[in-house]
């Protein structure tokens, strides 16, 4: 199938060089990924072939071509996960929460859309935490216990929520709305632009937000887009 015709989501999959390229354009391959990257394309004014050619560029440019997830065994996913997205979400909402709080005491009342954002890391501190304690204590492992069962032929484990895709489709929902709360924090700074003569915090503050809306897509995409779809097939196998 031809590049321009597949979904951003499935490109992200199967190419993991394209994220870094998505997140440049702007273009969004977790939550609302499943539309055709031409479609992106023409919805978000972006030149298509710009767009291809700097995806096989990534793909050739990649230091070592990164295999994707979805060959790899859930465990070292979850693993990964863990380690690479969870760890750096709590580090930096710590930082976030730092940040905005400083910055809004500062600079609020020149700046009212600062309140706003304070109480938007606010949000996302409250989702996220124990969304991911869940996510490790309860999902993840069951998730493994359902891997190690398809290996060894076991019986499935047994789980109190019932099916696999009802914790799934709780945590799908809390995603969408971090996704939403990061959308806003977007566009209330304008695309993270800062004003002039800002202060070293607040670049730091926008910085840092940029880089944890990257971090959380990421996050996201590998949960939503490969993990999940993963253990619900797995749950429905014999
Ligand atoms: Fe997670
Ligand atoms: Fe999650």
């Amino acid at each position: 199938m031809q590049t321009a015709v597949k979904q951003v989501r499935d490109l992200a999959i199967e190419q993991p060089s394209s994220v870094r390229v998505f997140e440049r354009f702007g273009i969004d391959y977790c939550c609302g990924g499943r539309k055709p990257l031409e479609q992106v394309c023409s919805e978000q004014n972006i030149p298509l072939p710009q767009l291809l050619q700097e995806l096989a560029e990534a793909e050739g440019h990649s230091p070592q071509p990164i295999e994707p997830w979805i060959a790899r065994p859930l465990s070292e996913l979850v693993d990964h996960i863990v380690r690479e997205c969870h760890a750096p979400t709590r580090t930096e909402l710590e930082r976030l929460t730092v940040l905005a709080n400083k910055v809004n005491s500062r600079h609020g009342a020149n700046h009212p859309e600062l309140v706003q954002i304070q109480q938007l890391v606010g949000q996302i501190l409250e989702e996220m935490t124990p969304h991911m304690d869940k996510e490790e204590q309860v999902l993840f492992p069951y998730i493994i216990s359902l891997e190690t069962a398809a290996v060894t032929g076991a019986a499935k484990p047994y789980a109190f929520f019932g099916s696999v895709a009802n914790p799934i489709a709780a945590m799908m929902a809390d995603h969408d709305l971090v996704g939403a709360a990061l959308a806003s924090i977007r566009s209330l700074t304008n695309d993270f632009e800062l004003p002039a003569g800002a202060c070293p915090t607040y670049h730091a503050l926008y910085t840092t937000l940029a880089d944890f809306e990257a971090l959380t897509h990421r996050h996201v995409h590998l949960e939503n887009n490969v993990l999940f779809p993963r253990a619900i097939n797995l749950a429905g196998k014999e």
